[in-house]
């Protein structure tokens, strides 16, 4: 591993009887039950194999995981003997904005000064953190955000986020920082703004409220997990932003899914354009936080797939349920 941004080289995957090498080392996934990180679990198995990977949860175990309660277990309780592992993934969080702000403490105990604290057992062991930022440590005025641009969150959840990035900034240089868009799935059944839409109108819903104003940049989860696979096997330090190729609104999002189910069949459903003032939220969203994601395409040759093939593969993935 080497200090400053970016790669240590373009990554280079060597292949051994079809699986690839990593290091020697292992990958630890904190947070290793949530939406990102099933994903991130399922991809690095994959790649390197299951006993590479240790992962942790909170709520909600899986097979092998680790219980871990951030907020009173040190990390080194939990799993002594950090030096194994090269790098930690750091996805646990309270990730919900709306949470965040109605219960700053709790959400501050967690996101700052827990993660803090794992950040400096890292430090100590010589693992590398790789902190899972997001896309509202910007404040939207502008769009198209660059890993260059000063961030300025007007959420408190991004407030937490740009923290940590400060923390890292200053006490641990040899870090990863992915500032992580809004991430969605295609299937059916999951997690992500996009499933969920689908069981809304396949539910039978009548209406559907969406805003216009409200844009981003949505990556699909299973590039998230590749991103961080390629920058860690390409040592890669610094700040990365993981994000889809395009800048969308929530309102072009459900368009694109409706038309997409369209070509299965009819859909009735009305498409109400409204702005996202229109709903009801603990703080006043920022407007277009899309980022850029040339840094990333350029460094690890990772192309995020388009909203539109996503929603064509969850339509085709329910028709074969269904079937
Ligand atoms: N999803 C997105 O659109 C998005 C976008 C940008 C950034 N991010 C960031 O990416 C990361 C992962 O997001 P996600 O969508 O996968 O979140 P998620 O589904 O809500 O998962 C959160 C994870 O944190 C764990 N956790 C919660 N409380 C904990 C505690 N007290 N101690 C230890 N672990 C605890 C959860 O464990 P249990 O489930 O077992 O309780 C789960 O594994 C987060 O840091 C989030 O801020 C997400």
């Amino acid at each position: 591993m080497r200090n400053g941004n970016g790669c240590s080289a373009r990554p280079v995957i060597r292949a051994t009887t079809g699986s690839f090498i990593l290091s020697d080392k292992k990958i630890l996934v904190l947070g290793g039950s949530g939406f990102i990180g099933r994903h991130l679990r399922a991809r690095l198995a994959g790649q390197t194999g299951e006993d590479q990977v240790v992962a942790t949860y909170h709520e909600t175990p899986f097979s092998g995981g680790l219980k871990f309660d951030a907020r009173v277990e040190s990390l080194a309780e939990v799993i002594p003997g950090l030096e194994i592992f090269s790098h930690a993934v750091i996805l646990l969080a309270n990730a919900h904005p709306d949470d965040c702000a109605k219960n700053p403490e709790a959400s501050r105990a967690l996101n700052v000064t827990a993660i803090k604290a794992i950040i400096d057992q890292l430090a100590e062991g010589s693992v590398c953190p790789v902190f899972a930022s997001t896309e509202v440590v910007f404040d939207g005025e502008k769009g198209g955000y660059v890993e260059s641009d000063p961030v300025s969150p007007i959420l408190l959840y991004g407030k937490q986020k740009a923290e940590i990035e400060e923390y890292l900034g200053s006490r641990v240089p040899s870090a990863l920082i992915l500032r992580i868009a809004n991430v969605y799935g295609s299937d059916p059944a999951g997690s992500g703004v996009v499933a969920g839409w689908y069981k809304t109108v396949t539910g039978g819903a009548e209406t559907v409220k969406c805003a216009h104003d409200y844009i981003a940049s949505p990556v699909h989860v299973d590039d998230v997990a590749e991103a961080v696979l390629r920058l860690v096997e390409g040592k890669c330090l610094g700040t990365y932003h993981v994000a889809g190729p395009q800048p969308l609104s929530r309102l072009e999002m459900f368009e694109t899914l409706l038309e997409e189910m369209r070509h299965s069949g009819p859909v009735d459903v009305d498409v109400v354009s409204c702005s996202i003032d229109d709903f009801s939220t603990e703080e006043r969203r920022p407007r277009d936080i899309s980022m850029a994601v040339d840094k990333l395409v350029a460094e690890t040759a990772l192309t995020p797939r388009n909203l539109r093939s996503a929603c064509r593969h969850l339509v085709n993935a329910a028709e074969q349920t269904a079937a």
